[in-house]
């Protein structure tokens, strides 16, 4: 044994005589970050050991004692009381050491036929599982609220934007809908990813497999897993499921992130469109009238880190031969991050977005103006065999003498109409009206109050299908 601690000694063993310099020690050491890993750690240990007393490589009662440790170990890193020690570096190393404490010299037998490489590989797969479930119930969860505005606010009213300029009226509850369906998108990225975490690293070994008789299915299948990894190189040198997961992670913050400049936009005085509810704003230290948008701010502010992290696990990953480089124990910390970020992001926004209070009114207002309807007006001037472009031009002229005369729009008559079409057949204010505009818009898609309700309706229905769907699978992936 070295002569620079215990557990340090029996983590390098007979190879080493010198100790590890203290500042090697610390930078290499990964507790710190790692022992989120533990329980998954403590559950993949119990499953090896199982396998190992089951195949008889350690006999029954050495498997029972291991198990049972493990259990102690576990209870101990869930009460919050498990002695996390720095100079034992890594999650795996702090949990042999307990255990070896708690056991004996028994505790030896649970590395058998195993690597940290296909160790770490599997306990990050666990992870992964666990925490793709939990974004989706997050993603689900601001889902509901929208869903829950949306039905406020099928005959509320505001404008529709294009390069941020009134462009088109639209239900309040259709613009609520699109975040929904991009929403959707995003849990169903993290299902897509979920669904290919299938395969168990246990049983690579460091990356060429073991010479002992392992049996990989059982490992696999105690562990919920499809079955062992097709390859043990890549099995312990593969993270492209953490890539995916922050993939997934930084879409859906860009995503949460366009939602929150709206709620910033919308609750200025420029705007006016909402309010945030107390709970959700902050006060100025200074200016004592203000009320700030921080929480959808910060959300905005929080997506440039995990989009950092998916880069930095990018570029880590980017130069690495096969199989095991110590570079990938910095798969880890852009993990977490942004694992933390997104559900707390997520679980702001929510109560954001579920609190906000509508100003129809001013939403109405603005989306009064009869100049968002001029392309209801070239629509109709095709309804009379018009050309489209001809039509276009026609309303472009109709609307430019408007602006430099200063006349209202709504309140051309059909002659005035005519000096510039003569096949627009009334008046502007009998073909220009906000509610009609909204109603005939209704294709599928579209801002109708008939084809909204139907998309209020439809995502409700997949909402709870989608919370009975992440139900079922809370046993497999606790
Ligand atoms: N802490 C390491 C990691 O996260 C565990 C595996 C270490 N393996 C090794 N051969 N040094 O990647």
């Amino acid at each position: 044994m070295s002569d620079t601690g215990r557990r340090r000694g029996k983590a390098w063993g007979g190879r080493f005589s010198g100790a590890t310099d203290p500042a090697v020690e610390r930078f290499s050491a990964s507790i710190h970050f790692d022992q989120a890993l533990a329980s998954h750690d403590v559950r993949g240990s119990i499953a090896h050991a199982r396998m190992l007393g089951a195949s008889g490589l350690i006999s029954a009662e050495d498997a029972d004692t291991l198990v049972e440790g493990l259990g102690r170990v576990l209870e101990e890193i869930e009460a919050g009381e498990f002695p996390f020690d720095p100079a034992a570096e890594d999650i795996h190393m702090n949990i042999e050491a307990r255990l070896t404490e708690l056991l004996g010299p028994v505790a030896g037998r649970l590395h058998t036929g195993r690597s940290r490489n296909d160790q770490v590989a599997t306990d990050l797969l666990l992870f992964l599982r666990q925490v793709c479930r939990g974004t989706q119930i997050g993603i689900w969860e601001l889902v509901a609220a929208l869903i829950e505005q949306a039905g406020d606010h099928v005959d509320t009213v505001l404008p529709g934007y294009t390069h941020l300029q009134r462009a088109q009226p639209v239900r309040l509850a259709h613009h609520w809908l699109a975040y929904v369906e991009m929403l959707e998108r995003d849990a169903g990225r993290f299902a897509d990813a979920a669904a290919r975490l299938d395969r168990a690293p246990l049983g690579s070994g460091a990356l060429a497999g073991s010479t002992l008789p392992l049996d990989r299915e059982h490992t696999a299948a105690a562990l919920g897993f499809a079955g062992p990894g097709r390859n043990s190189l890549d099995s312990v040198s593969s993270r492209d499921g953490a890539l995916e997961y922050l993939a997934a992670a930084a879409i859906c913050m860009v995503n949460l992130s366009r939602l929150s400049e709206e709620l910033v936009l919308w609750s200025s005085a420029e705007f006016g469109f909402i309010e945030l509810a107390d709970a959700y704003s902050t006060g100025s230290s200074l200016m004592p009238q203000k009320k700030n948008p921080d929480v959808p701010e910060l959300v905005r502010g929080k997506t440039g880190r995990v989009v950092g992290d998916l880069t930095s696990l990018l570029v880590t990953m980017k130069g690495l031969p096969l199989a095991y480089n110590r570079d990938l124990q910095e798969d880890k910390e852009p993990l977490f991050d942004a694992v933390v970020t997104l559900r707390d992001s997520l679980e702001v926004l929510t109560g954001a977005v579920a609190t906000l209070r509508v100003d129809g009114e001013r939403m109405r207002a603005a989306a009064r103006d009869p100049m968002l309807l001029a392309t209801d007006l070239a629509e109709v001037l095709v309804q009379e065999r018009v050309p489209f472009r001809e039509a276009h031009e026609a309303v472009g002229r109709v609307v430019a003498h408007c602006v430099e005369k200063d006349l209202d729009l709504g309140a051309l008559s059909r002659e005035d109409l005519h000096a510039f079409h003569d096949a627009f057949p009334a008046s502007a204010a009998e073909l220009l009206d906000l509610e009609r505009s909204l109603e005939a818009r209704s294709l599928p898609g579209g801002t109708a109050r008939s084809v909204v309700r139907e998309a209020l309706e439809a995502a409700a229905q997949r909402l709870d299908a989608a919370a009975a769907r992440l139900e079922a699978g809370k046993e497999e992936d606790s």
